[in-house]
C-alpha cells in the first residue's frame, strides 16, 4: 500500500489518475496538490472528495515552502508530476509561465523531494518521482514516412514553447537521476482524450462547438496527424510504471491510434449529429483557419519497451473511446458550462472559502 503525491490533480489526466488510483486497492493515499489554473478543476473530484484516503492541498509545485511543508506532513512513497501549463496555442501566445511552471515547477520539485528523501547513504529507500511528459519532446515525423515513430532514444527536438518547456523538464529530471542519484522515471505519452478535458484541446472543443452549431476550427489542410490514446490507459501505465518501472527509464506511452485531425473532426460531427438527431451538425461547420505556428505535422508512438517490459498496452479502441468520451461530454453540460464559463470557481470557493489562482490572476 503506498502512499501517492499528484501535483496537477485537478487538471484533466491528473484527475483521471487520482479516481483510477481510489477505485484500486494498492492505494494508501492521494494526495493531490494544484495551484487551480484555469485548467484546475476540483469538480472532476467531487466523488472521492469523502474518501478519507483522499487529501487537497492548494499550493504551487514552484513555491518550495509550501512543498517541502506539504511533504513533510504527508510523507508519501510517490510523487508523480502532472502540474504544468499544457496548451500549445497558448505557449505560443505567452511562453514565459510555460518555463516558469514546466521548467521551474519541475527543478523545484526535484530539489524539495531530494531534500527530504536523500538517506545519510545517498539512497532514497522505496521513494519514486514520476515525470509526466509528452511525445512532442521529441519532435516531429513525416507524413511520408508512415513506419517510422518516436521511440525512448530518439533526440529531443522540440519546436513549440510548451513542448521546449517539458524537454527541458525531462532533462532536468534525467540530470537529478544521474548526478544524484535519485529515483526518477520519465513517461512521454501522446495525445490523451476523455472525460474532464478542457475544451481548448481539439476533441473537447469540437464536441463543444459542433452541439452550439459553432464553427469548427481546423488548423492549416486539417491533415496533421496525432496518436490518440485514451486518458485511463495513460493513468494505468504511469501507475504500472511507477510501481514497476526500472529507476532511471524513459517509457513511451501511445495508442497505436494514428489519426488525421480533420478524420478526428468528420467522426465527431457524425456521432454528435446522430446522438442529439441534428441534421444541422454537418461538416458545414468545418472551417479551415489559418495553421498553428511551428505546427508539428505527425506524432507516432513506438510503445513496444512498456509492452515488452511491463505487458502494458492501450485497451480502448479508438471508436469505444471516443463514443464514451462524447456521451461523457453530452451527459454533463454543466460541467462545460461551468469550466467554459469561469463558474467552476464557485465550486472552490464553497468548499475552500476562496476562489482558485485562476480568478485572483
Ligand atoms: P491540464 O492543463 O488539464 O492540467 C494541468 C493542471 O496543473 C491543472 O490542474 C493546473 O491547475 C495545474 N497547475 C498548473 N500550474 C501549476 C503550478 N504551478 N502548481 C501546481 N499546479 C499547477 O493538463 P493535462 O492535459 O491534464 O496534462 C497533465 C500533464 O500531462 C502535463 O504535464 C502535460 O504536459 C502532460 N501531457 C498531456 C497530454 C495531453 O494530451 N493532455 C499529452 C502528453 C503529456
Ligand atoms: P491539441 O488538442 O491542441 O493538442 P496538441 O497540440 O498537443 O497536439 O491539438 C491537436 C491537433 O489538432 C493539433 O494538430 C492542432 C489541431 N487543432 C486544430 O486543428 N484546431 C483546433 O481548434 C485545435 C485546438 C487544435
Amino acid at each position: 500500500m503506498k502512499r501517492y503525491l499528484v501535483t496537477g490533480g485537478a487538471g484533466f489526466i491528473g484527475s483521471n489518475f487520482i479516481l483510477h488510483l481510489l477505485h484500486g486497492e494498492h492505494c494508501a493515499r492521494v494526495v493531490n496538490v494544484d495551484a487551480l489554473t484555469y485548467a484546475g478543476n476540483l469538480e472532476n473530484l467531487r466523488s472521492v472528495e469523502d474518501d478519507p484516503r483522499y487529501a487537497f492541498y492548494q499550493a504551487d509545485i514552484r513555491d518550495p515552502e509550501a512543498m517541502s511543508a506539504i511533504i513533510e506532513a504527508e510523507q508519501p512513497d510517490y510523487v508523480v508530476n502532472f502540474a504544468a501549463e499544457s496548451h500549445v496555442d497558448r505557449s505560443i501566445e505567452d511562453p514565459g509561465i510555460f518555463e516558469s511552471t514546466n521548467v521551474g515547477g519541475t527543478v523545484n520539485l526535484l530539489n524539495v523531494c531530494r531534500a527530504a528523501w536523500e538517506q545519510a547513504d545517498g539512497g532514497y529507500g522505496e521513494h519514486r518521482y514520476l515525470q509526466v511528459s509528452t511525445d512532442e519532446v521529441y519532435g516531429t515525423l513525416s507524413l511520408d514516412e508512415p513506419d517510422s515513430f518516436f521511440i525512448e532514444r530518439t533526440p529531443l527536438s522540440p519546436h513549440s514553447p510548451y513542448s521546449a518547456s517539458k524537454a527541458s523538464a525531462d532533462l532536468f529530471v534525467g540530470a537529478y537521476g544521474d548526478t544524484f542519484g535519485m529515483p526518477v522515471l520519465i513517461t512521454r505519452c501522446s495525445n490523451n482524450y476523455g472525460p474532464y478535458q478542457f475544451p481548448e484541446k481539439l476533441i473537447p472543443l469540437m464536441i463543444h462547438n459542433a452541439c452550439h452549431h459553432e464553427a469548427l476550427p481546423v488548423y492549416g489542410d486539417g491533415l496533421n496527424v496525432r496518436d490518440w490514446l485514451f486518458v485511463e490507459d495513460h493513468c494505468a501505465a504511469i501507475d504500472l510504471v511507477l510501481r514497476e518501472g526500472r529507476i532511471g527509464e524513459v517509457y513511451n506511452v501511445g495508442g497505436h491510434n494514428e489519426r488525421a485531425n480533420i478524420d478526428i473532426v468528420e467522426t465527431i460531427i457524425r456521432l454528435v449529429g446522430e446522438r442529439l438527431d441534428d441534421p444541422e451538425i454537418n461538416s458545414s461547420l468545418i472551417t479551415f483557419v489559418e495553421d498553428r505556428k511551428g505546427h508539428d505535422r505527425r506524432y507516432g508512438i513506438d510503445a513496444s519497451k512498456i509492452a515488452a517490459e511491463l505487458g502494458w498496452r492501450p485497451e480502448t479502441p479508438f471508436e469505444a473511446g471516443i463514443e464514451k468520451t462524447i456521451d461523457w461530454y453530452l451527459s454533463h453540460p454543466s460541467w462545460v458550462e461551468h469550466v467554459t464559463s469561469g463558474a467552476y470557481q464557485d465550486y472552490y470557493e464553497k468548499m475552500y472559502g476562496h476562489r482558485g489562482a485562476a480568478a485572483e490572476a
